[in-house]
């Protein structure tokens, strides 16, 4: 028996995936599970399991993306879906119609069978879900989450280290914008991880969304011990003015460089959700390092994490 048989699709309790908050540690499991079986087969051109095949999934992107449209595109075409993207910069939206009455026409025409959507107000994908009569996927929202983002990292570092329990994992950058480190904070703690966020005070929010994280404004106290060092850009369009001065100043004291990540494990690794700002939160030889930077085997774990996640709200509705 696989893994495509064995997972246990009806213990997940969610119709939707809003964030990694709603999941229990089972639930991230039975995801990071089938992501791991999608993601060894991913070369294999011939491999495409048709789970999804006569579903229409539509992409709803009311902010810009690389990664996560992209792989969600093609994740679910792996799985034999029809893709509707919506191009909201020639939509309507601009208009000024409401996201109500954009998703409603949608739902109307479309009839999905499955929405992601990424949006700049919190709570967006929470609101659509209570809309339609179809799984939700939070594709991220605000600073609020960013699930499959979450989850393709705690993939990454567990198909690279084995495992995540009783790493400590060190999240350095724009804390307090970030929905990637606010979902990372979530996993990393429900699957038995210890952490550290690194920051100065001006990018450290009023509260974490778990226990026991601790913080840091130095680097090298920080690091200590470390065994992988997410860095997080400086969401500047989340905010109206950046409160860092300096990017140059700011890579001084927090970009990672291989001198500042020898400050960490001997082999800890260095990991990003991307886009990455060379310069300011990383150097180029870091980046660019394949045996410290494990940051293109992130945006590659994106499509089989998205598999798993469409395969598991979806499958047996075709
Ligand atoms: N990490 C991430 O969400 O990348 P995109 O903005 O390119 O989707």
């Amino acid at each position: 028996m696989n893994a495509l048989q064995k997972i246990n699709r009806t213990s997940f309790s969610h119709k939707h995936l809003i964030g990694i908050e709603d999941l229990s540690k089972d639930e991230i499991t039975m995801i990071l599970d089938l992501a791991d079986y999608y993601a060894d087969r991913l070369d294999d051109r011939e491999f495409k399991p048709d789970i999804l095949k006569g579903a229409i999934i539509l992409t709803l992107f009311f902010e810009d993306s690389t990664r996560t449209r992209t792989s969600f595109e093609f994740a679910a075409k792996r799985l034999g879906a029809d893709v509707v993207n919506m191009d909201v910069r020639t939509s309507s939206a601009n208009k000024g119609e409401s996201l109500l009455d954009t998703i409603q026409t949608l739902n109307s025409m479309l009839r999905p069978d499955g929405i992601v959507i990424r949006h700049e107000e919190y709570g967006a994908p929470q609101f659509v879900s209570q809309t339609v009569p179809c799984p939700v996927i939070n594709a991220g929202d605000s600073w609020h989450e960013h699930p499959t983002q979450a989850l393709l990292d705690a993939l990454t570092i567990r198909r690279r280290l084995g495992n995540i329990e009783e790493l400590r994992i060190a999240m350095i950058g724009d804390i307090a914008h970030s929905r990637v480190a606010n979902s990372n904070m979530h996993i990393f703690s429900k699957l038995g991880a210890y952490i550290n966020v690194i920051a100065p005070e001006v990018l450290l929010p009023e509260k974490f969304p778990v226990q026991d994280v601790r913080t840091f404004s130095s680097l090298e106290e920080g690091l200590k011990d470390v065994d992988i060092v997410i860095s997080d850009r400086i969401y500047k369009e989340r905010m109206e003015h950046s409160p860092i001065k300096s990017e140059s100043e700011y890579f001084q004291t927090y970009g990672i460089t291989h001198e500042k990540l020898a400050h960490a494990k001997p082999d800890a690794l260095l990991m990003a959700p991307g886009p990455i700002i060379r310069g300011v939160q990383l150097s180029d030889e870091i980046a660019d390092d394949p045996d410290r930077s494990l940051i293109l085997e992130q945006v590659r774990n994106g499509v089989p994490t998205r598999m798993a996640v469409m395969d598991i709200l979806l499958k047996g509705k075709f």
